[in-house]
């Protein structure tokens, strides 16, 4: 069986409208906007509303990704929705989007990698398709940390932001689209990357809300080892498969953690910054959905164009860490 070319034929993004910065965050926590940013690289970040949960978010970028494509709603067949903060913790927030874009024809699935999700769910979307077994999949990042990070916790809180993406995934003409892919994970044996409870593990109780380990905790220097390995790791075995060497990159879509970490991959791999789409000084760490944000924000700006060669590269909670090269087709 001749497996078929799958690639991206529309992406669509949506932030929420209120800004936090990082002096909004001065007035409640002991921080400063000069450790903030010289930490992390981050100004500021978007708070999705008292309202808002993660399928708002995620169908407003559907809307989009699906008229960018040209595609009908009606054509999608299958939902896959990366996310560490989904709407509720029993019904996926893919099936919540699925009746708010009117998505009657798909099947809906969450899939949690954390900030590896987005690549996570494009590799699954591109073995459905080359395979056969689905025509249009719409992948989703999306997340609404704001509500999951605990704002008494300097440590986490100010790092991240609320966001979404979507890309609508379909067979493309030969020679174009996913060319290779590499996922990973590893044990997280120290509990580094979590949300102690909530879950089956600890459930809510009286006692885990007076702790508050219902929210995210982070051994950030960690983490930050696991990082500044694993993304040029992914980046390197992406490349690898791909049969492409460095140089032939055009621009890589890091995960939007932390500047100081894409510096170090960028060493490492010997791709020069310039090459490394940023934009986390305005949104900080939106984990599922920071490098579909990052490539909507580039196309935005005419900055890739068709036979583009991109790479996208995350890793996260988990942990979990993947890469991905595409040759851009629109
Ligand atoms: O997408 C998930 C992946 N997550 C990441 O990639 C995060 C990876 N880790 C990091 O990016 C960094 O470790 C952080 C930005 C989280 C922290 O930077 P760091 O240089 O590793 O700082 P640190 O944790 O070693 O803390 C240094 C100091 C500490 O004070 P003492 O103990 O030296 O007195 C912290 O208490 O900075 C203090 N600190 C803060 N100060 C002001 C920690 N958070 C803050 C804060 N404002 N928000």
């Amino acid at each position: 069986m001749k497996l078929k070319n799958v690639g991206i034929i529309g992406l669509g993004t949506y932030v929420p409208e209120r800004i936090m910065t990082n002096f909004d965050f001065e007035k409640i926590i002991e921080t400063s906007d000069e450790w903030i940013r010289s930490r992390t690289g981050i100004e500021e970040r978007r708070f999705a509303s008292e309202e808002q949960a993660t399928s708002d978010l995620a169908a407003e970028a559907a809307k989009k990704a699906i008229k960018k494509s040209g595609i009908s709603v009606e054509d999608i067949d299958m939902i896959l929705l990366a996310t560490t903060t989904p709407d509720y913790p029993i019904q996926s927030t893919a099936c919540v989007v699925q009746e708010l874009i009117g998505a009657v024809n798909a099947a809906a699935l969450d899939v949690n990698a954390a900030c590896s999700g987005f690549v996570y769910a494009l590799t699954m979307a591109k073995g459905l398709i080359s395979s056969g077994m689905n025509k249009n999949i719409l992948v989703i990042g999306a997340e609404v940390l704001s509500k999951c990070v605990d704002m008494q916790d300097r440590n986490t809180c100010v790092l991240f932001g609320d966001g979404a993406a979507a890309a609508v995934v379909s067979e493309v003409e030969e020679g174009y689209g996913i060319i290779s892919q590499f996922l990973g994970a590893e044990a997280d044996t120290k509990g580094s990357l979590r949300t102690p409870a909530g879950g089956t593990r600890k459930p809510l109780s009286q006692e885990v809300l007076e702790e508050r380990s219902n929210f995210l905790q982070m051994k950030g220097q960690d983490v930050f080892k696991f990082a500044v390995k694993a993304l040029p790791k992914a980046t390197i075995e992406a490349l690898n498969g791909a049969g492409l060497e460095a140089e032939d990159i055009n621009m890589v879509f890091p995960h939007q953690a932390n500047s100081r970490i894409i510096d170090s991959a960028s060493k490492r791999l010997g791709i020069s910054m310039d090459k490394f789409y940023l934009n986390l000084n305005k949104y900080g760490n939106t984990s599922s959905a920071s490098i579909g944000l990052a490539l909507g924000e580039a196309l935005e700006k005419g900055l890739v164009k068709k036979g583009d060669m991109i790479a996208l590269t995350g890793f996260g909670a988990g942990l979990t860490y993947a890469s991905m090269i595409i040759k851009w087709c629109y």
